[in-house]
Protein backbone atom coordinates (compact mmCIF):
# COMPACT_ATOMS: atom_id res chain seq x y z
CA UNK A 1 0.00 0.00 0.00
CA UNK A 2 1.53 3.40 -0.94
CA UNK A 3 2.10 5.89 2.13
CA UNK A 4 1.30 9.45 1.22
CA UNK A 5 1.91 12.71 3.96
CA UNK A 6 -0.75 15.33 3.52
CA UNK A 7 0.42 18.87 4.03
CA UNK A 8 -1.76 21.31 4.55
CA UNK A 9 -2.46 24.08 7.85
CA UNK A 10 -5.83 24.28 6.58
CA UNK A 11 -7.51 21.58 8.53
CA UNK A 12 -10.87 21.21 6.54
CA UNK A 13 -9.16 20.85 3.81
CA UNK A 14 -6.07 18.12 4.92
CA UNK A 15 -9.15 16.42 6.05
CA UNK A 16 -10.87 16.12 2.96
CA UNK A 17 -7.70 15.33 1.15
CA UNK A 18 -7.13 12.77 3.59
CA UNK A 19 -10.43 11.05 3.57
CA UNK A 20 -10.30 11.20 -0.52
CA UNK A 21 -7.33 9.39 -0.76
CA UNK A 22 -8.44 6.67 2.52
CA UNK A 23 -11.74 5.98 0.19
CA UNK A 24 -8.80 5.22 -2.59
CA UNK A 25 -6.64 2.91 -0.60
CA UNK A 26 -4.33 4.76 0.09
CA UNK A 27 -1.91 4.87 3.66
CA UNK A 28 -1.91 8.40 5.11
CA UNK A 29 -0.89 10.75 7.21
CA UNK A 30 -1.05 14.55 7.71
CA UNK A 31 0.69 17.45 8.99
CA UNK A 32 0.27 20.93 9.64
CA UNK A 33 3.35 22.47 8.33
CA UNK A 34 6.68 21.82 6.21
CA UNK A 35 8.25 21.59 9.25
CA UNK A 36 6.26 19.00 10.69
CA UNK A 37 6.25 17.61 7.39
CA UNK A 38 10.20 17.37 6.73
CA UNK A 39 10.38 15.78 10.92
CA UNK A 40 7.74 13.21 9.06
CA UNK A 41 9.45 11.77 6.36
CA UNK A 42 12.95 11.76 7.96
CA UNK A 43 11.01 9.37 10.52
CA UNK A 44 8.98 7.24 7.92
CA UNK A 45 9.23 6.18 4.41
CA UNK A 46 6.69 7.97 2.55
CA UNK A 47 6.09 7.63 -1.28
CA UNK A 48 4.27 10.38 -2.03
CA UNK A 49 3.59 14.25 -0.13
CA UNK A 50 1.13 16.43 -0.97
CA UNK A 51 1.79 19.48 0.14
CA UNK A 52 0.66 23.25 0.09
CA UNK A 53 2.56 26.74 -0.35
CA UNK A 54 1.82 28.96 1.82
CA UNK A 55 2.52 27.66 5.82
CA UNK A 56 3.64 28.81 8.72
CA UNK A 57 6.77 27.24 10.36
CA UNK A 58 8.39 26.63 7.19
CA UNK A 59 6.39 26.98 3.58
CA UNK A 60 5.75 24.31 0.92
CA UNK A 61 9.13 24.74 -1.10
CA UNK A 62 11.48 24.97 1.34
CA UNK A 63 9.84 22.33 3.03
CA UNK A 64 9.98 20.80 -0.93
CA UNK A 65 13.59 21.38 -1.29
CA UNK A 66 14.51 19.75 1.94
CA UNK A 67 12.20 16.52 1.49
CA UNK A 68 14.06 16.09 -1.86
CA UNK A 69 17.69 16.43 -0.49
CA UNK A 70 16.82 13.51 2.61
CA UNK A 71 14.87 11.33 -0.45
CA UNK A 72 15.05 12.29 -3.70
CA UNK A 73 12.17 8.90 -4.42
CA UNK A 74 9.42 10.93 -2.83
CA UNK A 75 7.23 12.52 -5.33
CA UNK A 76 5.72 15.29 -3.97
CA UNK A 77 2.40 17.02 -5.04
CA UNK A 78 2.15 20.64 -4.29
CA UNK A 79 -1.58 22.27 -3.98
CA UNK A 80 -1.76 25.87 -4.58
CA UNK A 81 -4.09 28.64 -4.65
CA UNK A 82 -4.64 30.60 -8.29
CA UNK A 83 -2.81 33.59 -7.46
CA UNK A 84 0.62 31.53 -6.72
CA UNK A 85 0.81 29.51 -9.81
CA UNK A 86 4.27 30.82 -9.99
CA UNK A 87 5.15 29.27 -7.03
CA UNK A 88 4.07 26.10 -7.78
CA UNK A 89 6.20 26.65 -10.78
CA UNK A 90 9.01 27.31 -9.03
CA UNK A 91 8.42 23.97 -7.37
CA UNK A 92 8.34 22.15 -10.36
CA UNK A 93 12.01 23.26 -10.68
CA UNK A 94 12.59 22.59 -6.94
CA UNK A 95 12.11 18.57 -8.10
CA UNK A 96 7.97 18.78 -7.12
CA UNK A 97 6.29 16.06 -9.68
CA UNK A 98 3.18 18.54 -11.01
CA UNK A 99 1.05 20.76 -8.96
CA UNK A 100 -2.65 21.17 -8.28
CA UNK A 101 -5.07 24.82 -8.05
CA UNK A 102 -6.92 24.63 -5.38
CA UNK A 103 -10.17 23.76 -5.00
CA UNK A 104 -9.21 20.32 -5.76
CA UNK A 105 -11.29 17.62 -7.52
CA UNK A 106 -10.26 14.79 -5.10
CA UNK A 107 -10.41 12.61 -8.52
CA UNK A 108 -7.67 14.86 -10.23
CA UNK A 109 -5.52 14.31 -7.37
CA UNK A 110 -6.17 10.93 -7.14
CA UNK A 111 -5.51 10.23 -11.03
CA UNK A 112 -2.38 12.55 -10.62
CA UNK A 113 -1.14 10.51 -7.92
CA UNK A 114 -1.48 7.21 -9.66
CA UNK A 115 -0.21 8.61 -12.82
CA UNK A 116 3.01 9.73 -10.80
CA UNK A 117 3.30 6.00 -8.61
CA UNK A 118 3.50 4.41 -12.11
CA UNK A 119 5.80 7.30 -13.95
CA UNK A 120 7.94 6.19 -10.76
CA UNK A 121 7.52 2.70 -10.84
CA UNK A 122 8.80 2.95 -14.80
CA UNK A 123 12.10 4.85 -13.59
CA UNK A 124 12.44 1.91 -10.79
CA UNK A 125 12.04 -0.89 -13.49
CA UNK A 126 13.37 -0.92 -17.12
CA UNK A 127 10.62 -2.30 -18.91
CA UNK A 128 12.05 -5.71 -19.77
CA UNK A 129 8.76 -6.43 -20.87
CA UNK A 130 8.62 -3.75 -23.56
CA UNK A 131 10.01 -5.43 -27.32
CA UNK A 132 13.12 -3.77 -27.78
CA UNK A 133 14.33 -4.54 -25.01
CA UNK A 134 14.61 -8.29 -26.20
CA UNK A 135 17.94 -6.57 -27.32
CA UNK A 136 18.89 -6.49 -23.77
CA UNK A 137 20.47 -9.27 -21.98
CA UNK A 138 17.45 -10.10 -20.01
CA UNK A 139 19.65 -10.44 -16.97
CA UNK A 140 17.55 -9.33 -14.26
CA UNK A 141 13.86 -8.47 -14.54
CA UNK A 142 14.43 -5.21 -15.33
CA UNK A 143 14.73 -3.45 -11.44
CA UNK A 144 17.07 -1.18 -10.56
CA UNK A 145 18.44 -1.92 -7.29
CA UNK A 146 20.57 1.05 -5.15
CA UNK A 147 19.60 2.50 -1.64
CA UNK A 148 23.01 4.60 -1.62
CA UNK A 149 22.97 8.29 -1.57
CA UNK A 150 24.46 8.44 -4.98
CA UNK A 151 22.58 5.85 -6.48
CA UNK A 152 19.59 7.79 -5.20
CA UNK A 153 20.56 10.54 -6.95
CA UNK A 154 21.31 8.84 -10.24
CA UNK A 155 17.49 7.87 -10.41
CA UNK A 156 16.78 11.45 -9.82
CA UNK A 157 19.05 12.31 -13.02
CA UNK A 158 17.27 9.33 -14.91
CA UNK A 159 14.04 10.81 -14.69
CA UNK A 160 14.75 14.12 -15.31
CA UNK A 161 17.26 13.31 -18.58
CA UNK A 162 14.43 10.93 -19.73
CA UNK A 163 11.78 14.46 -20.42
CA UNK A 164 14.17 15.73 -23.02
CA UNK A 165 16.19 15.15 -25.90
CA UNK A 166 19.95 15.91 -25.06
CA UNK A 167 22.31 13.83 -25.98
CA UNK A 168 23.88 12.14 -22.75
CA UNK A 169 27.24 10.38 -22.08
CA UNK A 170 27.49 7.48 -19.14
CA UNK A 171 30.56 6.57 -18.34
CA UNK A 172 31.33 4.01 -15.48
CA UNK A 173 33.66 1.04 -15.08
CA UNK A 174 32.16 -1.91 -16.66
CA UNK A 175 29.07 -3.98 -15.36
CA UNK A 176 28.34 -0.80 -13.15
CA UNK A 177 25.16 -1.03 -14.92
CA UNK A 178 25.27 1.64 -17.90
CA UNK A 179 23.56 -0.13 -20.33
CA UNK A 180 20.69 -0.50 -17.83
CA UNK A 181 20.06 3.17 -17.29
CA UNK A 182 20.01 4.04 -21.45
CA UNK A 183 17.32 1.67 -21.39
CA UNK A 184 15.72 3.36 -17.99
CA UNK A 185 16.19 6.72 -19.82
CA UNK A 186 14.20 5.32 -22.91
CA UNK A 187 11.59 3.65 -21.72
CA UNK A 188 10.76 6.21 -19.18
CA UNK A 189 10.65 9.19 -21.75
CA UNK A 190 8.39 10.07 -24.36
CA UNK A 191 10.12 8.34 -26.98
CA UNK A 192 9.18 5.27 -24.78
CA UNK A 193 6.85 3.43 -27.70
CA UNK A 194 9.78 3.84 -30.26
CA UNK A 195 12.35 1.54 -30.49
CA UNK A 196 15.54 1.74 -28.16
CA UNK A 197 18.38 0.54 -30.98
CA UNK A 198 22.14 -0.36 -29.66
CA UNK A 199 25.25 -0.50 -31.41
CA UNK A 200 28.00 -1.72 -29.55
CA UNK A 201 30.76 0.20 -31.38
CA UNK A 202 33.70 -1.39 -30.44
CA UNK A 203 32.11 -4.90 -31.42
CA UNK A 204 32.21 -3.90 -34.68
CA UNK A 205 35.19 -3.90 -37.29
CA UNK A 206 36.18 -0.51 -38.42
CA UNK A 207 35.52 -0.69 -41.80
CA UNK A 208 31.81 -1.83 -41.22
CA UNK A 209 30.96 0.72 -38.87
CA UNK A 210 29.89 3.76 -40.54
CA UNK A 211 27.54 1.51 -42.81
CA UNK A 212 26.07 0.14 -39.15
CA UNK A 213 25.83 3.69 -38.41
CA UNK A 214 24.61 4.96 -41.35
CA UNK A 215 23.51 2.46 -43.95
CA UNK A 216 24.59 1.54 -47.68
CA UNK A 217 23.47 2.01 -51.26
CA UNK A 218 23.09 -1.62 -53.42
CA UNK A 219 27.16 -1.69 -54.26
CA UNK A 220 28.59 1.42 -52.37
CA UNK A 221 31.55 -1.48 -51.97
CA UNK A 222 32.33 -4.53 -52.12
CA UNK A 223 29.84 -6.87 -50.57
CA UNK A 224 27.15 -4.52 -50.48
CA UNK A 225 24.79 -6.77 -52.51
CA UNK A 226 22.03 -5.20 -50.72
CA UNK A 227 20.86 -1.33 -49.94
CA UNK A 228 21.23 -1.57 -46.06
CA UNK A 229 19.35 1.04 -43.59
CA UNK A 230 21.89 2.02 -41.22
CA UNK A 231 21.22 2.34 -37.32
CA UNK A 232 20.37 6.28 -37.49
CA UNK A 233 17.34 5.38 -40.01
CA UNK A 234 16.33 2.30 -38.11
CA UNK A 235 16.15 4.38 -34.57
CA UNK A 236 14.02 7.38 -36.34
CA UNK A 237 12.19 8.64 -33.90
CA UNK A 238 13.35 6.56 -31.03
CA UNK A 239 16.96 6.46 -29.11
CA UNK A 240 20.31 5.00 -30.57
CA UNK A 241 22.36 3.91 -27.88
CA UNK A 242 25.94 3.94 -29.11
CA UNK A 243 27.73 1.61 -26.26
CA UNK A 244 31.77 1.32 -26.13
CA UNK A 245 31.41 5.01 -28.15
CA UNK A 246 35.47 5.54 -26.93
CA UNK A 247 35.84 2.94 -29.17
CA UNK A 248 35.39 4.74 -32.41
CA UNK A 249 38.25 5.94 -35.13
CA UNK A 250 38.68 9.62 -35.42
CA UNK A 251 37.20 9.56 -39.04
CA UNK A 252 33.67 8.22 -37.60
CA UNK A 253 34.64 10.54 -34.94
CA UNK A 254 34.15 13.50 -37.56
CA UNK A 255 30.89 11.79 -39.17
CA UNK A 256 29.17 11.00 -35.75
CA UNK A 257 29.82 14.89 -34.68
CA UNK A 258 28.06 15.95 -37.72
CA UNK A 259 24.86 13.85 -37.47
CA UNK A 260 24.38 15.43 -33.96
CA UNK A 261 24.80 18.95 -35.09
CA UNK A 262 22.94 18.64 -38.63
CA UNK A 263 20.56 15.87 -37.72
CA UNK A 264 21.07 14.84 -41.10
CA UNK A 265 23.58 11.92 -42.81
CA UNK A 266 24.90 10.41 -46.27
CA UNK A 267 24.12 6.39 -46.71
CA UNK A 268 27.26 5.44 -48.31
CA UNK A 269 27.13 5.06 -51.65
CA UNK A 270 24.69 7.66 -51.68
CA UNK A 271 23.42 11.46 -52.94
CA UNK A 272 21.23 11.64 -51.02
CA UNK A 273 21.01 13.27 -47.45
CA UNK A 274 18.65 11.28 -44.66
CA UNK A 275 17.47 13.19 -41.96
CA UNK A 276 16.84 11.31 -38.98
CA UNK A 277 14.91 12.50 -35.31
CA UNK A 278 17.00 10.29 -33.09
CA UNK A 279 17.99 10.31 -29.55
CA UNK A 280 21.65 9.15 -28.68
CA UNK A 281 22.51 8.15 -25.30
CA UNK A 282 26.21 7.11 -25.59
CA UNK A 283 28.49 4.97 -22.76
CA UNK A 284 31.85 4.26 -22.28
CA UNK A 285 34.62 2.88 -19.54
CA UNK A 286 37.45 4.92 -21.19
CA UNK A 287 39.28 8.27 -19.57
CA UNK A 288 38.12 10.69 -21.99
CA UNK A 289 40.05 13.50 -20.81
CA UNK A 290 43.20 11.46 -21.30
CA UNK A 291 42.47 10.59 -24.49
CA UNK A 292 41.08 14.05 -25.61
CA UNK A 293 44.74 15.11 -24.28
CA UNK A 294 46.62 12.84 -26.65
CA UNK A 295 44.40 13.22 -29.49
CA UNK A 296 42.48 10.00 -29.86
CA UNK A 297 39.58 11.32 -29.43
CA UNK A 298 38.23 14.70 -30.40
CA UNK A 299 37.02 17.17 -27.90
CA UNK A 300 34.24 18.59 -29.67
CA UNK A 301 32.44 15.31 -29.62
CA UNK A 302 33.00 14.94 -26.15
CA UNK A 303 31.19 18.18 -25.25
CA UNK A 304 28.55 17.34 -27.69
CA UNK A 305 27.90 13.78 -26.39
CA UNK A 306 28.23 15.36 -22.38
CA UNK A 307 25.68 17.59 -22.53
CA UNK A 308 23.78 15.53 -19.66
CA UNK A 309 26.64 13.20 -18.25
CA UNK A 310 25.88 10.57 -15.85
CA UNK A 311 28.79 8.67 -14.01
CA UNK A 312 27.73 5.83 -12.52
CA UNK A 313 30.22 4.95 -9.63
CA UNK A 314 31.75 1.63 -8.54
CA UNK A 315 30.58 -1.02 -6.42
CA UNK A 316 33.66 -0.59 -3.89
CA UNK A 317 32.04 2.87 -3.56
CA UNK A 318 29.24 2.23 -2.36
CA UNK A 319 28.69 -0.61 -0.19
CA UNK A 320 25.82 0.37 1.74
CA UNK A 321 24.01 -1.13 -2.01
CA UNK A 322 26.16 -4.64 -2.07
CA UNK A 323 23.39 -6.31 0.48
CA UNK A 324 20.13 -4.90 -1.51
CA UNK A 325 21.77 -6.13 -4.69
CA UNK A 326 22.55 -9.52 -2.99
CA UNK A 327 18.66 -9.68 -1.90
CA UNK A 328 17.49 -8.51 -4.86
CA UNK A 329 19.77 -11.11 -6.92
CA UNK A 330 18.96 -14.07 -4.32
CA UNK A 331 15.41 -13.51 -5.20
CA UNK A 332 16.07 -13.54 -9.03
CA UNK A 333 17.77 -17.27 -8.63
CA UNK A 334 15.20 -18.56 -6.16
CA UNK A 335 12.41 -17.65 -8.76
CA UNK A 336 14.36 -18.36 -11.78
CA UNK A 337 15.80 -21.87 -10.30
CA UNK A 338 12.89 -22.73 -8.39
CA UNK A 339 14.87 -23.11 -5.08
CA UNK A 340 14.83 -21.27 -1.68
CA UNK A 341 18.12 -20.32 -0.46
CA UNK A 342 17.01 -17.27 2.36
CA UNK A 343 20.12 -15.45 2.52
CA UNK A 344 23.87 -15.10 3.19
CA UNK A 345 25.56 -15.89 6.05
CA UNK A 346 26.70 -12.72 8.15
CA UNK A 347 30.49 -13.98 7.36
CA UNK A 348 29.72 -14.15 3.72
CA UNK A 349 28.16 -11.10 3.58
CA UNK A 350 31.16 -9.47 5.68
CA UNK A 351 33.67 -11.02 2.61
CA UNK A 352 31.10 -9.55 0.22
CA UNK A 353 31.18 -5.92 1.44
CA UNK A 354 34.91 -5.81 2.02
CA UNK A 355 35.54 -7.82 -1.62
CA UNK A 356 36.65 -4.86 -4.10
CA UNK A 357 34.26 -6.28 -6.63
CA UNK A 358 36.13 -5.39 -10.02
CA UNK A 359 33.36 -6.40 -12.44
CA UNK A 360 30.57 -4.50 -10.24
CA UNK A 361 27.13 -5.53 -10.50
CA UNK A 362 27.87 -7.89 -13.32
CA UNK A 363 30.07 -10.03 -11.30
CA UNK A 364 28.18 -9.92 -8.30
CA UNK A 365 25.01 -11.72 -10.16
CA UNK A 366 27.76 -14.21 -11.43
CA UNK A 367 29.08 -14.87 -8.17
CA UNK A 368 25.55 -15.47 -6.64
CA UNK A 369 24.80 -17.42 -9.24
CA UNK A 370 27.76 -19.35 -8.97
CA UNK A 371 27.00 -19.72 -5.28
CA UNK A 372 23.71 -21.10 -5.81
CA UNK A 373 25.71 -24.26 -7.64
CA UNK A 374 27.62 -24.85 -5.34
CA UNK A 375 25.64 -24.71 -1.86
CA UNK A 376 24.01 -27.38 -0.72
CA UNK A 377 22.44 -25.56 2.39
CA UNK A 378 19.52 -23.03 2.67
CA UNK A 379 21.96 -20.22 3.03
CA UNK A 380 25.04 -18.79 1.28
CA UNK A 381 28.01 -19.63 3.06
CA UNK A 382 31.93 -18.73 2.73
CA UNK A 383 32.75 -22.03 1.25
CA UNK A 384 30.53 -21.52 -1.27
CA UNK A 385 32.19 -18.32 -2.77
CA UNK A 386 34.45 -18.89 -5.76
CA UNK A 387 38.39 -18.58 -4.80
CA UNK A 388 38.48 -15.62 -6.88
CA UNK A 389 37.17 -13.34 -4.15
CA UNK A 390 40.04 -14.71 -2.09
CA UNK A 391 43.07 -14.30 -4.61
CA UNK A 392 41.94 -9.77 -4.78
CA UNK A 393 44.07 -9.09 -1.76
CA UNK A 394 47.16 -10.86 -2.52
CA UNK A 395 47.31 -9.21 -6.34
CA UNK A 396 48.81 -5.46 -6.19
CA UNK A 397 45.17 -3.76 -5.31
CA UNK A 398 45.92 -4.66 -1.81
CA UNK A 399 47.50 -1.28 -1.28
CA UNK A 400 44.72 0.87 -2.89
CA UNK A 401 41.98 -0.86 -0.40
CA UNK A 402 40.94 1.34 2.15
CA UNK A 403 42.20 0.70 5.73
CA UNK A 404 39.23 -0.11 7.14
CA UNK A 405 38.06 -2.69 4.70
CA UNK A 406 37.95 -6.16 6.65
CA UNK A 407 40.92 -8.73 5.84
CA UNK A 408 39.08 -10.92 3.82
CA UNK A 409 42.01 -13.53 3.93
CA UNK A 410 41.43 -13.13 8.19
CA UNK A 411 37.72 -13.65 7.70
CA UNK A 412 38.87 -16.95 5.00
CA UNK A 413 41.32 -18.19 7.28
CA UNK A 414 39.14 -18.00 10.58
CA UNK A 415 36.65 -19.76 8.32
CA UNK A 416 39.30 -22.34 7.07
CA UNK A 417 40.69 -22.76 10.71
CA UNK A 418 36.76 -23.88 11.94
CA UNK A 419 37.78 -27.23 10.25
CA UNK A 420 40.98 -27.36 11.50
CA UNK A 421 40.79 -27.34 15.07
CA UNK A 422 41.38 -30.71 15.35
CA UNK A 423 44.76 -30.61 14.71
CA UNK A 424 44.66 -31.81 11.13
CA UNK A 425 47.04 -30.49 8.69
CA UNK A 426 45.41 -28.51 5.24
CA UNK A 427 48.49 -29.93 3.57
CA UNK A 428 47.71 -32.96 1.43
CA UNK A 429 50.02 -35.58 1.58
CA UNK A 430 49.54 -38.34 -0.87
CA UNK A 431 51.70 -40.75 -1.90
CA UNK A 432 51.75 -42.88 -5.41
CA UNK A 433 53.15 -45.69 -6.20
CA UNK A 434 54.99 -44.79 -9.92
CA UNK A 435 54.78 -48.59 -11.11
CA UNK A 436 51.65 -50.44 -12.58
CA UNK A 437 50.00 -52.58 -10.80
CA UNK A 438 52.02 -56.04 -11.85
CA UNK A 439 55.14 -53.69 -10.86
CA UNK A 440 56.90 -53.62 -14.52
CA UNK A 441 55.64 -50.37 -16.17
CA UNK A 442 55.33 -46.45 -15.70
CA UNK A 443 51.60 -46.09 -16.19
CA UNK A 444 50.87 -42.04 -16.07
CA UNK A 445 46.59 -42.95 -16.46
CA UNK A 446 47.22 -45.33 -13.24
CA UNK A 447 49.36 -43.23 -11.06
CA UNK A 448 47.28 -40.39 -12.24
CA UNK A 449 43.70 -41.99 -10.87
CA UNK A 450 45.61 -43.18 -8.07
CA UNK A 451 47.01 -39.98 -6.87
CA UNK A 452 43.66 -38.31 -7.86
CA UNK A 453 41.91 -40.82 -5.70
CA UNK A 454 44.16 -40.69 -2.65
CA UNK A 455 44.34 -37.16 -2.69
CA UNK A 456 40.59 -36.28 -2.39
CA UNK A 457 40.22 -38.84 0.46
CA UNK A 458 42.86 -36.65 2.42
CA UNK A 459 40.85 -33.78 0.95
CA UNK A 460 37.54 -35.43 2.73
CA UNK A 461 39.43 -36.37 5.66
CA UNK A 462 41.16 -33.56 6.48
CA UNK A 463 37.66 -31.35 5.93
CA UNK A 464 35.55 -34.40 7.69
CA UNK A 465 34.02 -34.96 4.57
CA UNK A 466 32.03 -31.85 3.87
CA UNK A 467 31.82 -31.41 0.42
CA UNK A 468 31.83 -28.21 0.48
CA UNK A 469 34.10 -27.18 2.61
CA UNK A 470 36.16 -30.39 0.44
CA UNK A 471 35.95 -28.46 -3.07
CA UNK A 472 36.87 -25.27 -1.56
CA UNK A 473 39.74 -25.74 0.44
CA UNK A 474 41.02 -28.34 -2.00
CA UNK A 475 40.36 -26.07 -4.69
CA UNK A 476 38.42 -28.53 -6.40
CA UNK A 477 35.22 -27.51 -8.56
CA UNK A 478 32.30 -29.17 -6.46
CA UNK A 479 30.82 -31.23 -9.47
CA UNK A 480 34.37 -32.16 -10.32
CA UNK A 481 34.76 -33.56 -6.82
CA UNK A 482 31.32 -35.43 -6.78
CA UNK A 483 32.43 -36.58 -10.15
CA UNK A 484 35.54 -38.19 -8.21
CA UNK A 485 33.76 -39.29 -5.41
CA UNK A 486 31.53 -41.54 -7.81
CA UNK A 487 34.29 -42.60 -10.16
CA UNK A 488 36.38 -44.07 -7.02
CA UNK A 489 33.42 -45.20 -5.38
CA UNK A 490 34.22 -43.04 -2.13
CA UNK A 491 31.88 -42.49 0.93
CA UNK A 492 32.73 -39.36 2.31
CA UNK A 493 30.47 -39.98 5.53
CA UNK A 494 33.55 -42.58 6.63
CA UNK A 495 35.49 -38.93 7.20
CA UNK A 496 32.83 -37.30 9.26
N1 LIG B 1 21.43 -0.95 -10.11
C1 LIG B 1 21.30 -2.21 -10.57
N2 LIG B 1 20.41 -3.04 -10.01
C2 LIG B 1 20.27 -4.31 -10.44
N3 LIG B 1 20.99 -4.84 -11.42
C3 LIG B 1 21.89 -4.07 -12.04
C4 LIG B 1 22.10 -2.71 -11.65
N4 LIG B 1 23.08 -2.18 -12.42
C5 LIG B 1 23.46 -3.16 -13.25
N5 LIG B 1 22.76 -4.29 -13.04
C6 LIG B 1 22.93 -5.58 -13.75
O1 LIG B 1 24.33 -5.78 -13.90
C7 LIG B 1 24.62 -6.31 -15.19
C8 LIG B 1 25.56 -5.35 -15.90
O2 LIG B 1 24.88 -4.15 -16.22
P1 LIG B 1 25.12 -3.38 -17.61
O3 LIG B 1 25.21 -4.35 -18.74
O4 LIG B 1 24.09 -2.32 -17.72
O5 LIG B 1 26.57 -2.79 -17.29
P2 LIG B 1 27.55 -1.93 -18.22
O6 LIG B 1 28.01 -0.80 -17.41
O7 LIG B 1 26.86 -1.64 -19.53
O8 LIG B 1 28.77 -2.93 -18.43
P3 LIG B 1 29.84 -2.99 -19.65
O9 LIG B 1 30.66 -1.76 -19.61
O10 LIG B 1 30.65 -4.20 -19.33
O11 LIG B 1 29.04 -3.13 -20.91
C9 LIG B 1 23.29 -6.51 -15.89
O12 LIG B 1 22.89 -7.86 -15.70
C10 LIG B 1 22.37 -5.55 -15.18
O13 LIG B 1 21.04 -6.02 -15.24
MG1 LIG C 1 27.35 -2.31 -21.42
Amino acid sequence: MNKVLVVDDDKVLQGSVRQALEYHHFLVDVADNGKEAVAAVYKEKYDLVVMDVNMPEMDGIQALVEIKKHDPSIIVIILTAFSNVQDAVKAVKEGAYNYLEKPISSDNLVALIKRALKARSLVETTAFSAPMLSLGDGQNDGKFVGESNVMKKVFNIISKLAKVNTPVLIRGESGTGKELVAKAIHFNGPRKDEKFVTLNCGAVPENLIESELFGHEKGAFTGASDRKIGKFQYADGGTLFLDEIGDISPAMQVKLLRVLQEKKFTPIGSNREVSSDVRIIAASHKPFEKMIKDGSFREDLFYRLNVLPVYLPPLRERTSDIPHLSNYYLNFFNSHHGLNIRGISPEAMKIFESYSWPGNIRELRNIIEHCFIMESSDQIEVSSLPSTMFKAKSSNEKDDRSESLIDIEEIQNSVLNESDKSGDSTKYQVTVSMKSPDGTKLDFQIAKDEFEKEFIIQALKVNKGKINQTALNANIPKKTLLRKIEKYEINPKTYY
